[in-house]
């Protein structure tokens, strides 16, 4: 799956039973990371790939928790350093849309997708980053989007949490630096996964014709960048956004 070496590390993961998020925890199990990872409500689904990993030869331990709240997210955190004993990986991937135009976005919505897109990012970022600084090493890995850079009508609350998570990764990235933490984003173009299975066709269209590759892609081709800034083939990036968009931003 990817040729990058990650045995013996732990990786904790938000929103991991689905979409983006399922397709990292496997990348990096196969990897040969064990991987801790949360989810909101999809119990069956987060069992199945708990067992997964196992039978992979990888421990795996799922959380159902509300990466909103920082005290669940803390328990999550200290949960994982109690049972592995430490945390390598960090990837804050957990978040949600709740789409309009800002004349009709309700405060609810705009609070919503703040605190799970980005307040989230903060919860397990401030919880994990304590034991990365005593261990002198960690990758703290944000998924992004790549309309957190370009910006979308229709999604004032999402792209400025995105946005947000971009900024928190570079001010993240400068504080940790000197104890060899490295904190980068990842700011996808448009996948496949149930967040855009909700678009009408007309949408999907409009986002093809500004896609030069012309494709969607598969959660796999976000899971590998992951790997790479999980990896030590990535030792001198911090502070960056890689766009894997498809050439959709330049
Ligand atoms: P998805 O809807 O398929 O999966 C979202 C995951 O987040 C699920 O595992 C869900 O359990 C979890 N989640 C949602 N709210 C949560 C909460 N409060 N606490 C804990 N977990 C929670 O979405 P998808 O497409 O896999 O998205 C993953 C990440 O990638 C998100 O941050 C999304 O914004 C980002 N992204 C997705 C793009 C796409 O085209 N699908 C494009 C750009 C970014």
């Amino acid at each position: 799956m990817t040729h990058y070496n990650l045995t013996g590390k732990i990786a904790l993961v938000t929103g991991g039973s689905r979409g983006i998020g399922r397709s990292i925890v496997l990348h990096l199990a196969h990897s040969g990371a064990d991987v801790a990872f949360t989810y909101r409500s999809k119990v069956d689904e987060a069992n199945a790939l708990v067992a997964e990993l196992q039978n992979m030869g990888r421990t795996s331990v799922a959380f159902q928790s509300n990466a909103a709240d920082a005290k669940q997210s803390d328990e999550v955190v200290q949960s994982v350093i109690k049972t592995f004993g430490r945390i390598d990986i960090l990837v804050n991937n957990a978040g949600i849309t709740k789409d309009g135009l800002l004349m009709r976005m309700s405060e609810q919505d705009w609070d919503d997708v703040i605190s799970t897109n980005l307040k989230s990012v903060f919860n397990f970022t401030k919880s994990a980053c304590r034991q990365m600084m005593s261990q002198q090493s960690g990758k703290i890995i944000n998924i992004a989007s790549v309309v957190g850079v370009v910006g979308n009508a229709g999604q004032a609350n999402y792209v400025a949490s995105k946005a947000g998570v971009i900024g928190f990764t570079k001010s993240v990235a400068k504080e940790l630096a000197s104890r060899n933490i490295q904190a980068n984003c990842i700011a996808p173009g448009f996948i496949e996964t149930d967040m855009t299975e909700k678009l009408n066709e007309k949408q999907k269209e409009a986002i093809l014709s500004v896609i030069p590759q012309k494709r969607i892609a598969k959660p796999e081709e976000i899971a590998s960048v992951v790997c790479f800034l999980a990896s030590q083939d990535s030792n001198y990036i911090t502070g960056q956004t890689l766009k894997v968009d498809g050439g959709m931003a330049m």
